[in-house]
């Protein structure tokens, strides 16, 4: 049995209709997530090992194990993080950080508040909410600050998040007048990875957290919410519920950013566009 177990390759393994149909449902349930049937090939690919490191043999078989399992028990939330996708990058869109410098920041400084609170709320391994920190730090004047808060679902990628290294291979996402004061480029062993620096890390707090839940944080707290590249992965429905919650986090008249290939058209919301893929809470409509 063990040789049998071994042995078995990826092409021996056999996803059927049915447990995709029952892997599909659970993350929908769980994370909102809804999958195509195109990727039931990427579902196969993403599980196999981890299965096997569980030594259990079949799809079935690890179906049957997930649901004797209470829901706060850890392989549940494995199972979350095996069928996230965390694709980012430094300075992603990079128009909607132009636009914080030339239009967000001056008009925020007429508010005369004193701390601007930003929320990344589908961070991934940080990249973005490490880019807002770049940039309100080089931007807002003296006597002005900021707060980030950085959330995602997966609790993987939220430690890489929080570990704040990267591989040199993403050194060149970060423009040049960001890097000295930002990162520090490892030596000898490490000569191949940078890491932000702890002067930035310390602006941003790290939390998990499912969209489709309410935030455990204050109603009216943001200024500004980054909530980019995940509305991709939802059905309608859960759009809606995701960016009403968002209105609830969101101070009067604060701004909400989605990904450029993402849209609000059709959603039921408090939410007005403003710029494309930008929106103002209650904004009376242009
Ligand atoms: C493609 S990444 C986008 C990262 C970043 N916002 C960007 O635009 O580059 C999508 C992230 O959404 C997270 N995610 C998916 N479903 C979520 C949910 N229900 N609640 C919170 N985060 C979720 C995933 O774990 C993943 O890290």
């Amino acid at each position: 049995m063990e040789a049998e177990r071994i042995f078995a390759t990826a092409a021996d393994w056999k996803l059927s209709d049915q447990e995709f149909f029952y892997f599909k449902q659970l993350i929908y349930d769980i994370a909102g997530i809804s999958l195509s049937e195109k990727k039931k090939e990427l579902v196969k690919s993403r599980l196999i090992s981890y299965i096997q490191g569980l030594e259990l043999k079949s799809f079935e078989a690890y179906l049957q194990f997930l649901q004797k399992l209470p829901t706060e028990s850890h392989y549940w939330q494995e199972f979350v993080n095996l069928l996230t996708t965390n694709k980012t990058d430094f300075f992603r869109e990079p128009k909607h950080f132009d636009y914080i410098i030339q239009t967000v920041i001056p008009a925020w400084l007429k508010t005369g508040e004193k701390v601007m609170k930003v929320w990344s709320c589908a961070s991934s391994s940080g990249e973005e909410p490490y880019t807002l920190a770049m940039v309100l730090r080089r931007h807002l004047p003296a006597g002005k600050d900021f707060e980030i808060f950085a959330t995602d679902i997966d609790t993987d990628i939220l430690s890489r998040a929080q570990n704040g290294v990267y591989a040199m291979t993403k050194f060149d996402e970060i423009p040049a007048e960001y890097q000295k004061d930002s990162i520090s480029i490892g030596t000898g062993d490490v000569s191949n990875w940078f890491r932000v620096k702890s002067s930035l890390k310390e602006k941003i707090t790290f939390k998990q957290h499912n969209l489709l839940d309410e935030a455990d944080v204050k109603d009216g707290s943001f200024d500004l919410v980054f909530c980019r590249n995940v509305l991709i992965y939802f059905s309608k429905e859960t759009i809606s519920r995701v960016v009403q919650n968002l209105e609830n986090k969101t101070k009067e008249s604060g701004l909400l950013f989605i990904g450029h290939s993402e849209s609000l058209q059709g959603i039921e919301s408090k939410w007005k566009t403003i710029q494309p893929s930008v929106y103002k809470l209650n904004a009376v409509k242009g």
